[in-house]
C-alpha cells in the first residue's frame, strides 16, 4: 500500500504536509502526536476526550460516517464546526489522502 499525505494548516495559514503509512493501523490522532503535534488525546482513542478534535478544511465528505459516540462528543465542545472530527476515529487510509485539516484541540484556551 502507499503512503498518503495529510496536509496540517498551521495557525498563520501555511500548509505543512506530511506522508502518512496506510498500513500501520494508525489512526490519524496517533499519527499527528507521533509528529509532535500538540494533541493531547487523554482518553487513549476511544472518542471520550476530545482533545484530539480537528477540522476537516478540505476532503470531509470523504471520510468514514460519523458515529453516535464521536457526535456526542463533539457536540461538548465550544469550537465545533460543521467540518469537525474527532482524529482519533479517523484510521489513515487512502480516503484521507490529500485532506487538509486544523488542529483545533478542546475549544478549551
Ligand atoms: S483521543 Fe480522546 S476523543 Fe480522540
Amino acid at each position: 500500500m502507499q503512503d498518503i499525505k495529510i496536509h496540517i494548516q498551521n495557525s498563520d495559514n501555511t500548509l505543512t504536509t506530511l506522508e502518512a503509512p496506510t498500513d500501520m493501523g494508525l489512526n490519524l490522532m496517533e499519527f499527528l502526536k507521533g509528529n509532535d503535534y500538540d494533541v493531547m488525546a487523554t482518553c487513549g482513542g476511544i472518542a471520550l476526550c476530545a482533545t484530539c478534535h480537528v477540522e476537516i478544511v478540505s476532503g470531509f465528505d470523504l471520510l468514514s460516517e460519523i458515529t453516535n459516540d464521536e457526535l456526542i462528543m463533539l457536540d461538548t465542545l465550544p469550537n465545533i464546526t460543521d467540518k469537525s472530527r474527532l482524529s482519533c476515529q479517523l484510521h489513515l487510509n487512502n480516503n484521507l489522502n490529500n485532506i487538509v485539516l486544523r488542529i483545533l484541540g478542546d475549544g478549551v484556551v
